[in-house]
């Protein structure tokens, strides 16, 4: 790297705001509009910091519809300085700093704002939600061509993240000796419980719970369970790191979602945060959490009506043989 380089990634991370961002963004990706509010700068202003910082290659910038999210660099020396900032300020606990304190306060409200937003969405449709998710897709063929990539021989123990109304649960029922759907939503958990005894399903339990630190043993899952819930969270990594933690040596983790889209409305009407993934954004919390590919599926919608949402799977391994996990999101 030459000497230029280096200097200008120093000076990048060597000024009070753009210090304060990073130490924001190692803790989650972000919006300009949530950076902006938590920060108390004009948009314009914080955009430019921003622009120094991608500049330099310490954050990585992704445009979604109309939001701009921000985050971390994972790739290349901007990588190295923003893990070398991020072990600093672990070892000193955390920047004794009114300021940056507020920071972390305004942070933990923006998070909260958004669960809230996300949970009054759902409390509010619980009872319709298995109307609202056939909407977009022909739910029949997805579970299908996720019970086919499950394959038929039984496993232990099931976990469903997210379970909502229970239909995971239902689907794989045949497939589990045990099977637990964790959920945020009271109301949800209640239309699950009455979905699961309507369907005689006797070997099933939901159980109220955040998907990002569920009260499950590290390695006691066979089979967990990601569906249609990563596009709802500001930190679909994060949630697929706390599940490959509860997978046994050689337990399978499986993910349907939506391939990157245009529908913005799906924001507003629908509480999504994110419109879809990539391959290349899985694979990237794959090797963080230490997975394998182990299949994937793309089910492209039949008709183009304008509600377009090509859906994926991906089915991830957890390998044999433990290994270490690289450990990003206890950040700061
Ligand atoms: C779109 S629903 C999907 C439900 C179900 N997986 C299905 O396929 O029918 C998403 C669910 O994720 C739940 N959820 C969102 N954030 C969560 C969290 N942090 N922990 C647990 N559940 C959460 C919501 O309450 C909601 O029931």
């Amino acid at each position: 790297m030459s000497l230029d380089a280096t200097l200008n990634l120093f000076r990048a991370i060597g000024e009070e705001t753009r210090l304060r961002v990073m130490i924001l963004l190692l803790r989650g990706e972000l919006t300009v509009s949530e950076l902006t509010q938590i920060l108390g700068q004009s948009q314009p202003r914080v955009s430019r910091h921003l622009k120094i910082l991608a500049d330099a290659g310490l954050v990585e910038r992704y445009r979604e519809g109309a939001w701009v999210f921000y985050r971390a660099a994972e790739e290349g020396d901007g990588a190295s300085v923003a893990g070398a900032v991020l072990a600093a300020l672990k070892s000193f606990g955390e920047v004794d700093d009114r300021v940056v304190a507020r920071d972390r306060e305004r942070f933990r409200q923006s998070r909260e704002a958004r669960a809230r937003a996300a949970a009054a969405y759902f409390e509010a449709n619980a009872a319709e939600w298995d109307r609202v998710r056939k909407l977009h897709l022909p739910e029949p063929d997805i579970e299908q061509r996720m019970r086919a990539l499950i394959g038929e021989q039984r496993v232990g123990l099931f976990v469903d993240l997210g379970t909502g109304t229970g239909r995971m649960l239902e689907i794989f029922a045949d497939r589990f000796e045990s099977g637990v759907g964790f959920d945020l939503s009271r109301e949800m958990l209640s239309v699950a419980r009455a979905n699961l005894d309507r369907a005689g399903v006797h070997n099933a339990q939901v159980r109220q719970g955040d998907l990002f630190s569920l009260p499950l043993e590290t390695g006691s899952a066979d089979l967990v369970c990601l569906h249609q819930v990563l596009h709802f969270l500001a930190e679909p990594g994060a949630a697929v790191k706390e599940a490959a933690r509860l997978l046994k040596p050689g337990g399978r983790l499986i993910i349907s979602d939506f391939a990157p889209h245009e529908l913005e409305f799906l924001r507003e009407e629908h509480a999504h945060r994110r419109l879809g993934f990539s391959d290349e954004e899985v694979a990237g919390w794959r090797r963080a959490s230490g997975l394998d590919l182990l299949a994937s599926e793309t089910l492209s919608p039949q008709s183009d009506d304008g509600k377009k949402l090509t859906v994926k799977i991906w089915v991830l391994g957890a390998p044999a043989e433990v290994r270490r996990l690289k450990s990003r999101a206890s950040a700061a």
